[in-house]
């Protein structure tokens, strides 16, 4: 816990005698041990974003969808709102529980909130598998011993190093070339030049080739990753994954575009957010694997096509227009000093190209790590996510779409939904009875994705829920005919409608019952109709059928966590043999470390782009039907 006192603004008048003016307050995160000092005013919801501390929330701190809940311990004072007072009981309200975006930071305070205690759990639970790649990175360094100037040998400081070096037309940046003769006359020109192409992006003194790191960054809507990679060993020496902290402008692609739009400073807040959490990235993957920040000599970026767009300060607007124009598609190099970012000032950033307006660079990384441009069978390969990419290859070809799944496989617009982290259900298994699975092992807060996946695909097999979705009924309640009788115990029908009860009260975090709505499974088939209908389409451009499809690939976290016979049961997957459904991580994430570690797989990213055939879901007459075709729980 930390202690100081309130500070008062260096232009504030003197205070009145006895009345203390409170221009700013220091904001401490017990469980992520993280501070941040912020002016007064400021609301807890972007105080938690400004301090990389994630805070659940889908209405974008309006205030209506009551799921910031966080916990002042100490300091401050409060007004409670009539909201929180609807959906907090007196107790957990002296107990200092309140939403987030509705209050204020008012002095010093203390705050617990429910989540992970940092992003180590997250990382933990997902496999970042890149293998075979052979260790050939576009950043090489060379040392050299130079001859010393002479009388007879008056070759300036620049043109002595590029003799030395291999290839043609190389180019320095005027920041290097500014330190050469001060680095070079230092180090008696015994010197280590550090290419990136045909870039000297450093020089440093001595031999320092045994070091050599890049960074690959993945930008998510909802979380942000980094990886540090050890360019020597070709392996991942550190990874960060953070929250994106624009959440606070909206839980999807369309919130922060329409932030961007309609707001004056709009886009700079959303970029300024972006750039401070991949520096908070950055800072913790030194401090993890001991690296200095100017070590890290290139950067790789990929991401959904406004994530990339927001990071770079550029107008996303026509993203969110027919016919979603993006400002750019190729590949794009610039320097770390054009973003701000705390990487060395001549270090280059590549961002990977992407395929059309809602096909980012994420899905070409995707790509290349899955192999789609090599595999000899049929491969469909699924990112489900607010955003659904799908991939179909066959045929010498590889078919590409976009479906928009919402975000209720991230926990949104769920009841009881949240993201998967710390107390969130994430595996619900039936029997007589339902055994739930809690990320980190403590009282459940709420369910998310993949929980609610596998506890609509287990109330399908019980017969609780018909094949259309629909609370099975007898006479004026549910029917739980057949059940046993601690299943049938679950069941619920009130005012608010039918339900199915996961967790009571007595057992959650929250003292609040964890149920399975109507609404929660309206949902839930909404989101997975959007996938299969994107699925039946580019089956049916390919000229192919479900049951030729030799393998599924899985990418992304939610891949990972969801349960193939749970995603087969309500008709999210093509029904082929479990065993051909294969999760492959946030395989975003692993072809941006594949660029950087071989420029054979770069080159092969760069040209997966032209290859790339995009289908175009919102122009297809025949989506709409097939998206309704989908909405049962069948087979897709
Ligand atoms: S109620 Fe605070 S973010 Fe929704």
């Amino acid at each position: 816990m930390f202690t100081g006192s309130v500070k008062t603004g260096r232009f504030s008048r003197e205070p009145v005698k006895g009345v203390k003016i409170v221009t700013t307050g220091k904001v401490y995160f017990e469980l992520q041990d993280k501070k941040i000092e912020v002016p007064a005013g400021t609301d807890l919801l972007q105080t938690a974003a400004m301090a990389g501390v994630p805070v659940e929330g889908d209405c974008g701190g309006k205030g209506t969808c009551g799921k910031c809940r966080i916990r002042i311990l100490t300091g401050g004072s409060r007004k409670i709102t009539p909201v929180e007072e609807r959906l907090f009981s007196p107790g957990e309200l002296a107990a200092g529980w309140v939403l987030a975006c509705r209050q204020k930071v008012t002095g010093n305070l203390v705050i617990e909130t429910p989540g992970v205690k940092d992003d180590a759990k997250s990382k933990a639970r997902q496999k970042w598998q890149v293998s075979g790649a052979a260790i050939d990175p576009s950043v090489q360094k060379y040392f050299r011993c130079l001859n010393l100037p002479a009388p007879e040998d008056r070759t300036p400081d620049l043109e002595r190093l590029v003799s030395s070096l291999p290839g043609q037309g190389l180019e320095a940046d005027l920041v290097v070339v500014a330190g050469l003769p001060r680095i070079l006359r230092q180090a008696g020109f015994k010197v280590t030049a550090v290419l990136a192409g045909n870039r000297i992006v450093a020089v440093e003194p001595g031999n320092t080739c045994g070091r050599s790191y890049g960074l690959a960054l993945d930008l998510g809507t909802t979380t942000l990753a980094g990886y540090l990679v050890d360019l020597i060993k070709g392996k991942v020496a550190a990874t960060s994954v953070s929250c994106n902290p624009q959440a606070i402008f909206g839980a999807d692609v369309i919130s922060r575009i329409r932030h961007a739009a309609y707001n004056k400073d709009g886009l700079r807040q959303l970029q300024e957010k972006m750039l401070d959490a991949v520096n908070g990235i950055i800072r913790r993957l030194q401090d993890r694997a001991a690296v200095q920040n100017e070590e890290i000599y290139e950067t790789i970026v990929v991401g959904n096509t406004t994530m990339v767009h927001l990071f770079l300060g550029i107008e996303p607007s026509n993203l969110a227009l027919t016919p979603f124009i993006p400002a750019f598609n190729r590949s794009l190099e610039l320097r770390s000093t054009e973003l701000g970012l705390n990487l060395p000032p001549a270090g280059r950033i590549q961002v990977l190209p992407s395929v059309a307006g809602f096909v980012g660079s994420d899905t070409v990384a995707m790509l290349l790590a899955a192999g789609l441009d090599r595999c000899k069978n049929v491969s469909l390969a699924v990112d489900i996510g607010t955003n659904g990419e799908v991939a179909l290859a066959a045929r010498d070809r590889i078919l590409v779409c976009s479906s928009a799944a919402g975000s209720a496989f991230e926990g949104y617009h769920i009841e009881h939904g949240m993201r998967a982290v710390e107390g969130a259900i994430d595996s619900v298994v039936f029997g007589h009875d339902v055994q739930l699975g809690v990320i980190g092992g403590v009282a459940p807060r709420g369910i998310c994705g993949s929980g609610l996946i596998d506890a609509v695909a287990g109330m399908l097999g019980a017969g609780i829920i018909d094949s259309a979705g629909r609370f099975v009924e007898s006479g004026s309640g549910l029917d739980g005919a057949g059940l046993h009788p601690r299943l049938r115990s679950r069941l619920i029908k009130d005012g608010a409608g039918a339900g199915f009860l996961l967790a009571p009260g007595n057992l959650t975090a929250t003292g609040k019952d964890i149920v399975i709505t109507q609404k929660d499974i309206k949902e839930l088939q909404l989101a997975k109709a959007a996938i299969a209908a994107g699925v039946r389409v580019l089956l049916q451009e390919m000229g192919i059928s479900a049951g030729s499809i030799h393998e599924v690939l899985l990418a992304g976290a939610f891949g990972s966590h969801v349960r193939k016979e749970s995603a087969l049961a309500i008709g999210l997957l093509p029904p082929v043999s479990p065993c051909r459904i294969r999760s492959i991580g946030n395989a975003a994430g692993d072809g941006a470390i594949l660029c950087l570690i071989s420029r054979t797989d770069r080159n092969r990213a760069l040209s997966l782009c032209s290859r790339v055939e995009h289908i175009d879901l919102s122009s297809r007459a025949d989506f709409y039907d097939k998206f309704v075709d989908a909405l049962p729980f069948t087979d897709l």
